[in-house]
């Protein structure tokens, strides 16, 4: 697929030139499909639902026009059919309301979340991956890491708690770094996928904090937290 080549920084689209909205289009509508394909479900059964539904739907054009006893034929197996429902509607409403731009997929996390199936962490990871909005997500595994690394021992169950680690996790996809080797607009989607990496694969429930590449700066493992809810000693 050659639109997959290059990054083409979102920065250089004015809304205007058609190749550049269809690329940015197909990216985040891929984005969009795999987000929510990934909620509650593993990568691994992921990936080969996603293959085949892109090669079925390459762009939200497509999918817009698709019949929905085939959107849920392609579900089979993935479970909360909601999902792929909502991924139709959405896909339908984008296309009949932005069909005029050459990207119609929105690029804010305010607009993403007038869509059915889209809240504010599918918005979040739109718009920081795709599209290179500073916009933070949280999802379980994000509080996980959170939760640890700033010693926040707080049941996320809450809203008020909630709403307090959505507020740190934006102040902190606000305040990374610069990095000169990664292109700007990388660099929010960049972040946001490093945390929820680091909770699905090392900062785990029971976590390997010998692998751990941000042990050091980690409250959690400094005051033994940790180590002692790895031993069910802490709820
Ligand atoms: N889990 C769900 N979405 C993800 C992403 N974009 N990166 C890493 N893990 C994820």
């Amino acid at each position: 697929m050659p639109w997959r080549k290059k990054w083409i920084d979102p920065a250089d689209f004015d809304g205007t030139k058609d190749e550049l909205g269809d690329v940015l289009a197909r990216r985040a509508y891929e984005v969009w499909v795999s987000e929510i394909m990934l909620q509650q479900t593993r990568v691994s059964t992921v990936i080969p639902y996603f293959k085949n539904w892109i090669s079925k739907w390459p762009t939200v054009q497509d999918l817009a026009k698709a019949n929905h006893d085939d959107v849920l034929a392609a579900w089979k197996g993935l479970g909360y059919y909601s999902r792929a429902t909502r991924l139709h509607e959405g896909a339908k409403a984008m296309v009949a309301q932005n069909s005029s731009l050459p990207c119609p997929i929105p690029n804010t996390a305010k607009e993403l979340q007038d869509y059915p199936g889209i809240g504010r962490y599918t918005a979040g990871a739109v718009s920081s991956i795709a599209f290179g909005v500073t916009e933070p997500v949280l999802d379980g595994n994000v509080i996980r890491v959170l939760s640890r690394q700033l010693g926040i021992y707080a049941d996320a169950k809450d809203k008020k708690i909630n709403d307090a680690y959505w507020d740190v996790a934006d102040q902190l996809v606000k305040s990374v770094g610069k990095y000169p080797e990664v292109e700007k607009s990388k660099v929010p989607g960049m972040w946001n996928q490093a945390m929820m990496e680091l909770g699905s694969t090392i900062c785990t429930p029971a976590p390997n904090c010998e692998g751990c590449p941000v042990q050091n700066t980690c409250r959690a493992y400094a005051e033994g937290v940790v180590l002692a809810e790895k031993k069910g000693k802490l709820k």
